[in-house]
């Protein structure tokens, strides 16, 4: 049952009510707002009113665009906020654990970290898949909740989709599963369409990604109404502004060229695949199904800053588990590309001299 999964005071918890959770037009004199308006305009936008707390148009658009039914939708300032909320509902501090199979994304510890919640790490497998056999001992059923996420940062292959049917079905808490980079793999690799079936599976996503909006932080969850409506219960009244809505409002009606844009980064990624093996021979590129790639070299530290000693940053990833020697890098333009092709090359004549 979901509903025992959730803290005891936030099951009991008399959520704030907003002035627009009450009335939402009229003569609005009721939220201590400024009438007479701001120096700055935007056409079309109240920006001296508060946003809308429930999200409607915003959980409109995204169930046009996923098939996802709006209650069963939260949005959040960035996925990160969500994951925060997520083990505020779940977790007591100082006493329940979460599940992370490492390597993966830096912040499912960060967040649990700053809830003072424990973390259980496991370990994916040598193809970076999570073994549900692992979640067999005491401390990893006692968990309340599991983060995978699919395509997985920074290793980027797509998590087996029966593998988190598994998954769901034998772990007792809640498994999270994070999409941020689902628009760079194959058509059929997300699990958003199940969470209907199954109550304990929330699904995230983020514009940050193949939408390039990073920086007007907006991400969404689908999940049950339960668990999407003790969303609502904990969050801040006014998360998603009126200047964040606009722009997703306008964003997806264009779907077409966000596809576009996907396809030409994929296109790169294979460019990319090609040809850094012809600068760096022996190096390991892993299976890729997101918008950066997984690259093991002799000397990565080195090579990471003597590219970055000439303008050319990528991460090093190479202190996670199992990534010994490894660096991250984003797919760019294919002008970009080619300058880090051919500065790598030169960096890399450098270090083996
Ligand atoms: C796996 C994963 N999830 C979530 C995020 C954060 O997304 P947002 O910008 O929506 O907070 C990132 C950012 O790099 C990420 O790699």
């Amino acid at each position: 049952m979901i509903a025992e999964l959730i803290r005891e005071n936030i099951k009991n918890l008399k959520p704030y009510t907003s002035a627009r959770d009450l009335y939402s037009g009229g003569l609005l004199l009721d939220a201590n707002e400024n009438s007479f308006g701001s120096v700055v305009s935007r056409e079309g936008l109240a920006l001296n009113r508060y946003p809308d707390p429930h999200q409607k148009r915003l959980r409109q658009a995204v169930s046009n665009l996923t098939g996802v039914p709006e209650n069963l939708l939260f949005f959040g300032v960035g996925s990160d906020e969500i994951i925060d909320l997520l083990l505020r509902i779940f977790c007591e501090p100082g006493k329940d654990t979460v599940i992370i199979f490492e390597p993966t994304y830096g912040m499912y510890r960060v967040a649990a970290d700053i809830n003072n919640v424990a973390v259980v790490e496991l370990p994916l497998s040598t193809v970076f898949q999570p073994e549900p056999a692992l979640l067999g001992t005491d401390a990893a059923a006692e968990a309340k909740l599991l983060f995978l996420c699919s395509p997985n940062n920074p290793t980027g292959n797509v998590i087996d989709k029966k593998i988190i049917g598994a998954i769901c079905k034998d772990f007792a808490g809640i498994v999270v599963v994070d999409e941020a980079y689902i628009d760079f793999a194959p058509e059929g690799s997300s699990v958003i369409n199940e969470v209907g079936n199954m109550p304990n599976l929330v699904v995230i996503r983020t514009f940050s990604k193949a939408w390039g909006l990073a920086g007007i932080r907006a991400g969404y969850c689908a999940a049950t109404e339960l668990i999407t409506e003790t969303l609502f219960k904990v969050k801040a009244p006014y998360t998603m502004n009126v200047l964040t809505e606009s722009v997703i409002l306008e964003a997806v009606t264009q779907s077409e060229a966000v596809r576009g844009n996907i396809t030409a980064i994929q296109n790169e990624r294979t460019r990319m695949r090609k040809e850094l093996p012809d600068i760096i021979p022996g190096i390991i590129i892993y299976p890729s199904d997101a918008n950066f790639l997984l690259v093991r070299f002799n000397n990565a530290a080195t090579v990471q800053q003597r590219l970055a000693e000439k303008g050319i940053i990528i991460r090093d990833r190479s202190s996670q588990k199992g990534l010994a020697d490894c660096l991250r890098i984003t797919i760019g333009t294919p002008e970009e590309n080619t300058i880090l092709l051919q500065t790598l090359a030169g960096v890399i004549k450098e270090v083996t001299l």
